[in-house]
């Protein structure tokens, strides 16, 4: 692309400045900055002008799940079922390890905070030691496939060569990159990192499939045979990876997906809601929730919207590629950056990030098996620098757990 092809691009949205320092830059910086927007998605600016998205939700109803008196019961037959499916290689793992962890305020990719008092212990490392118990377990190794940004993959890459992966068999490790996104400001302006460079950050967990396909890695899921793919966050230290029952439970079910869930801990409490979406599974974030559907309750007392999700989710391979290609909605997240201001002046600023979310390709299922969970045991999310999911409450879920720390 071209000086006057990248300005027409820009005017014709009103973002002509990413090229006001354009006179002032070396050669090679001049070039780099056309290849910059040539790549630039300019449709993602419609969604800042439309920003509300939750105005265009449908009608909720709960959802119940399978309780965990109910796993209990059918704990044998279930984590037997999850057992097979794993030593029959039909199930693979995904960490979305793309996030930038801007609550935590840790400079480097959040698995690698060492959660340790009395001796190292990182996040990825609590990761890897649930996913090695459960190949353990099964007697088979569990492909994992991690998910990094640009900003973050060599480091991530350099910590597991680093730790000789923590244990695992690095053969059935692969990581891949996601894609990234440019932010705006109040008035829908594209931020600026640097003079010759447009600020980029990655785009959310919502397109972990499809850049698993554009990495080039779906042949060898499906030639490997892998029916099951169980996607996870990388910052809740219990996270339970591959579990056989929640696996087995689902296969039992016969639904096309499943989500771990807890039950809520009060009407307030900020996680997104299992629920029904006109009559298909859905998540409900805490803030599109009606005082209504926060607080109603069910004839024996319990929350009627009452399972939260924790960022664990089974899916099917072969569902996933037919919905692939669907849009999924774009949110709009308000970030803390380095960027440049108006006057080209390095500044620590809010900006609005676009992303999609993992959560979202819950709705594009025909059916999702809600699978609750004992809070205390696996769910120990590690957001924030101190108070509410914090590296203290998770520390202390650790200790609770038996895991020295
Ligand atoms: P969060 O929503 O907690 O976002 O991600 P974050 O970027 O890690 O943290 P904050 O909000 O800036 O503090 C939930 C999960 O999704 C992954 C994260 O790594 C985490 O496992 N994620 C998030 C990605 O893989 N890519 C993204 O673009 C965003």
């Amino acid at each position: 692309m071209n000086y006057s092809e990248a300005l027409e691009k820009l005017n014709s949205c009103g973002q002509e400045h990413v090229l006001k320092y354009y006179g002032e830059l070396s050669e090679e910086s001049q070039k780099s900055l056309l290849s910059q927007i040539e790549k630039l998605d300019m449709s993602l600016l419609n969604c800042f002008s439309k920003k509300d998205i939750s105005g265009k939700r449908g009608n909720f109803k709960p959802l119940g799940a399978v309780t965990i008196d109910e796993v209990k019961q059918r704990y044998s037959e279930f984590s037997e079922t999850g057992i097979n499916a794993i030593k029959n290689g039909k199930v693979a793992t995904v960490l979305l390890a793309g996030g930038q962890g801007t609550r935590l305020g840790f400079e480097h990719p959040k698995g690698m905070f060492n959660i340790g008092l009395n001796r190292e212990l990182y996040i990825f490392e609590c990761l890897m030691n649930n996913i090695k118990s459960t190949a353990e377990k099964s007697g088979a190794w569990i492909p994992l496939y991690i998910m990094t940004s640009e900003t973050n993959n060599a480091e991530t890459v350099e910590f597991f060569e680093k730790h000789d992966y923590f244990g695992y068999n690095k053969d059935y490790v692969t990581f891949f990159i996601q894609d990234m996104a440019f932010a705006v400001d109040e008035n829908g302006k594209i931020i600026l990192e640097d003079k010759d460079k447009i600020f980029l950050s990655p785009n959310g967990n919502g397109g972990w499939f499809s850049s698993i396909a554009k990495a080039g890695l779906l042949g060898e899921i499906k030639n490997k045979g892998i029916e099951w793919i169980n996607v996870f966050a990388v910052d809740n230290v219990l996270q339970q990876i591959a579990d056989p029952a929640f696996i087995g439970s689902v296969i039992c079910s016969e639904c096309e997906s499943g989500g771990k869930v807890v039950s809520k801990a009060s009407p307030d409490e900020k996680v997104g809601v299992l629920c029904l979406e006109n009559d298909k599974p859905s998540i409900v974030e805490y803030y599109e929730m009606t005082d209504e559907m926060r607080n109603g309750r069910e004839p024996d007392g319990s929350l009627s919207y009452r399972y939260g999700v924790i960022l664990n989710y089974l899916f099917r391979t072969d569902r996933l590629e037919e919905i692939m290609n669907n849009e999924m909605p774009v949110h709009i997240v308000k970030k803390k950056v380095n960027c440049l201001d108006e006057s080209g002046n390095p500044v620590n600023r809010e900006v609005y990030k676009f992303e999609t979310l993992v959560l979202d390709m819950i709705h594009m299922q025909k059916s999702c098996l809600s699978y609750e969970v004992e809070r205390n045991r696996e769910f120990a999310p590690v957001k924030n620098a101190e108070g509410v999911d914090s590296v203290d409450t998770a520390r202390n879920l650790l200790i609770e757990n038996g895991i020295e720390i």
